[in-house]
């Protein structure tokens, strides 16, 4: 007999720029209703690097053979050094190569990296051609692959040139984990665990006493965490699009973050490992600001230790902290501008007195 096949979940999200559902769940780039409905075009052009195409990359061509004349692959080098120009440029010569037409659907296929970099080629070939993320490490399919934001680094500050430019589906399968080296899972659990502080309490404690079956990689662990943060994820993004407000609190953690990242070269820290360890260093910030006790910061930072995240920061050094925050996209007239907890399960964007972010990274390892 046939085994059922695993239920899926369906997210919608609506925001301005488009309205679009993810598909959770495990198996789902296997099952033909998940490509339902698509935009129709002669060609569809998977995008993928050379750790993940080798895995995944038959299996979605031969899904899209049966719904597009056409399907082509463009192979990406792996790794956040080469979310650049130069990578972006190897999508476009593809897409002209291959007499590529405004209707062509760009297929988006690994992490973060890949889920940026072509989200950004989509916005901008020919002025926009739909595009579809298939996100395959936790992180993406926790956060990048929803929203919109899509972007290319440049050699002085990270994401710096992009747009914000919807998909037309995500797919999160959740069985291509399964490949995913332990040091990138702990890095998605960074972007799972941001959501509880900021947004939703009761899913910090379900964090908690679920954190050993996430690590175990248990189907239905991961299918409830997915879930869950991509229902905050669409909450958020559908209030907020183009981040005029609410969507900044979504970088919890990332101001102290993206300057370990660019503190210490991109790439000696995966983002999401800055990411724990600065959601560490701002819920101390939130602490000096009378905002949440002690205990609350303590625990999340334990919380944070188990997933097997760093919790102390680089010694960077003060004034080179400040410096690099000061270039955060939140800062304003050279004031920079921290997501704090304003209270268990809420945040709030904030300036702070530079003495208070002293104290915080002297407390963290950061001087
Ligand atoms: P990544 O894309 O570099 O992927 C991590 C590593 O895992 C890579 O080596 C990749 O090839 C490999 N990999 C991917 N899927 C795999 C699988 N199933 N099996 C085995 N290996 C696999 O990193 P990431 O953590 O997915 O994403 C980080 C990027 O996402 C950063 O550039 C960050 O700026 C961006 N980001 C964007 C948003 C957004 O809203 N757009 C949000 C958060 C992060
Ligand atoms: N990852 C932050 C955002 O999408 O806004």
């Amino acid at each position: 007999m046939k085994a059922a096949l695993p239920p899926v979940e369906h997210v919608p999200v609506q925001t301005e720029g488009g309205h679009y559902t993810i598909l959770i769940g495990g198996g789902v780039l296997a099952q033909p209703a998940s490509w339902a409905d698509l935009p129709r075009a002669a060609h569809a052009v998977i995008v993928s690097n050379t750790t993940v195409a080798p895995l995944y990359a038959d299996a979605v061509a031969g899904q899209l053979a049966q719904r597009y004349t056409r399907v082509s692959r463009v192979v990406l080098p792996d790794g956040e050094a080469h979310k650049d120009w130069t990578t972006l440029n190897l999508i476009f010569d593809h897409l002209l190569a291959e007499g590529c037409d405004r209707k062509t659907v760009l297929f988006a296929l690994g992490g973060g990296v890949v889920g940026d970099i072509t989200g950004f080629a989509a916005a901008t070939y020919m002025r926009g051609v739909p595009f579809v993320q298939l996100p395959t490490t936790l992180l993406a399919q926790v956060d990048s692959s929803v929203g919109g934001k899509t972007a290319v680094n440049h050699p002085l500050g990270k994401n710096m040139i992009g747009a914000f430019y919807q998909p037309q589906r995500v797919l999160c399968d959740l069985d291509t984990l399964a490949t995913l080296p332990a040091r990138e899972f702990s890095a998605g659990l960074a972007e799972v665990i941001k959501y509880g502080p900021i947004a939703d309490q009761a899913f910090l404690g379900w964090l908690d006493t679920h954190l050993d079956a996430l690590l175990a990689r248990d189907a239905q662990a991961l299918a409830t965490a997915v879930r869950r943060c991509c229902e905050i994820k669409a909450e958020v993004v559908g209030q907020d699009e183009k981040e005029a407000g609410l969507r900044a609190i979504l970088n919890f953690g990332h101001t102290f973050g993206h300057a370990i990242e660019s503190g210490l070269g991109y790439g000696e820290w995966l983002h999401g490992e800055a990411v724990g360890c600065g959601m560490v260093l701002a819920a101390e910030l939130s602490v000096r600001l009378g905002h949440i006790p002690a205990a609350y910061a303590e625990h999340l930072s334990h919380l944070i230790e188990r997933a097997g995240l760093p919790v102390r920061a680089p010694a960077l050094g003060v004034q080179r902290y400040l410096r690099l925050m000061r270039l955060d996209k939140k800062a304003e007239a050279g004031e920079i501008r921290f997501v704090v907890i304003a209270a268990p399960g809420r945040a709030a964007v904030q300036a702070a007195p530079d003495a208070l972010v002293e104290a915080v990274l002297r407390t963290h390892g950061g001087a």
